[in-house]
């Protein structure tokens, strides 16, 4: 049973990761990981996905930098203490455990919420409201409505199957997620169609998949039908 103690976090948290990367072997976890079969249309929207609503203000976030969405996620949900390096006080864990979509869909999704409680119903919430309410939506059947912090306009199409399974890291397009807090939009990531231009141009992850066919793709990938369909 996992208890919070008071201090230091960062040891308990060690030994938290631990036990529960021992309990995660083996529960319904990884069952949940792959229930979406390999072989499934790309273009579904993943199950995972559908709680992911519109930024608050309406707005599309894909031009400049937004920050509105991010303290008004229904649950305090901090990466750094999940998927941060153990070193830092985290738990190190794979970006796509819980994005598990995104090496087989256009969309990375959020997790369901089974995936958290797979933890967090061993995790002690005694006067920890944050910790709390996830066992509330668990209750009441219900998905938290996160609030996407990346929004493209929909006249773009992008997946992230390509890119995840081509070799591009998840922080080449999203800064280090893994230490922050909360989640937001990288400043040096514009997502602009210039640096999604530049970016397919000079990628080396297009020359080690495509070798002596690397130049032809480039100029597929610079077909405007690539993201405008
Ligand atoms: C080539 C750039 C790129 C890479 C690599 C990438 N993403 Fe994304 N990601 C995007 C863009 C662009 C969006 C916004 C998509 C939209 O609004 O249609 C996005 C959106 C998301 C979202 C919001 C939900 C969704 O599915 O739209 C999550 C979560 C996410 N990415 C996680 C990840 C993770 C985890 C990885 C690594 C496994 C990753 N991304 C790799 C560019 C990228
Ligand atoms: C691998 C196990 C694991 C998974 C999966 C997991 N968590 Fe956690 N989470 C933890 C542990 C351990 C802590 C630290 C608890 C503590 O500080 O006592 C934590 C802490 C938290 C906190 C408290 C943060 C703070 O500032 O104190 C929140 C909120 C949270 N998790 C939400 C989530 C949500 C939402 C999900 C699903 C998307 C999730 N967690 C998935 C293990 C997990
Ligand atoms: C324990 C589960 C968990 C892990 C591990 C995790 N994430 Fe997330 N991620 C979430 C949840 C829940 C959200 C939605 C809440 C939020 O935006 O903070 C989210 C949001 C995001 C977003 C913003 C999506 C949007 O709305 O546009 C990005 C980008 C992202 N994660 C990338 C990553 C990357 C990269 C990693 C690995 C370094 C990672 N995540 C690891 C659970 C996780
Ligand atoms: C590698 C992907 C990619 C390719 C190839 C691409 N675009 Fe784009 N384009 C984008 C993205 C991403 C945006 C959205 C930028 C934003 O948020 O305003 C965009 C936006 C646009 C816009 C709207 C600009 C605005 O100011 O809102 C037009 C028009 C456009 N593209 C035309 C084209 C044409 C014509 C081609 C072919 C010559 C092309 N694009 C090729 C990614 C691409």
């Amino acid at each position: 049973m996992l208890a919070r103690k008071a201090d230091p976090r960062k040891g308990h948290r060690i030994v938290a990761a631990i036990a529960l990367a021992t309990t995660l072997s083996t529960s319904c976890a990884i069952e949940s990981w792959s229930s979406m079969p390999e072989g499934q249309d790309a273009e579904a929207f993943p199950m995972e996905a559908h709680s992911l609503l519109p930024p608050e203000n309406g707005e599309r976030v894909s031009v400049g930098i937004d920050k509105q969405a991010v303290d008004s996620q229904p649950i305090a949900f901090d990466h750094s203490i999940h998927a941060g390096s153990v070193d830092s006080g985290g738990m190190a864990m794979d970006c796509q455990y819980c994005h598990s979509s995104a090496r087989r869909s256009i969309h990375a999704g959020v997790p369901a919420l089974e995936v958290c409680m797979n933890c967090h119903k061993m995790v002690d919430d005694s006067d920890r409201p944050e910790l709390q309410k996830i066992k509330e939506y668990w209750a009441k059947g219900e998905s938290p409505p996160w609030i996407k912090v990346h929004d493209l306009p929909d006249f773009v199409h992008f997946s992230h199957a390509p890119h995840v399974r081509g070799g591009v890291e998840c922080q080449e397009c999203h800064g280090a997620m893994e230490t922050r807090t909360v989640a937001e939009r990288d400043e040096d990531m514009t997502m602009l169609m210039g640096w999604c231009l530049d970016c397919n141009e000079n990628h080396p992850s297009v020359d080690e998949n495509y070798s002596a066919e690397a130049p032809l793709r480039r100029v597929e990938l610079k077909d405007c039908y690539n993201c405008h369909r």
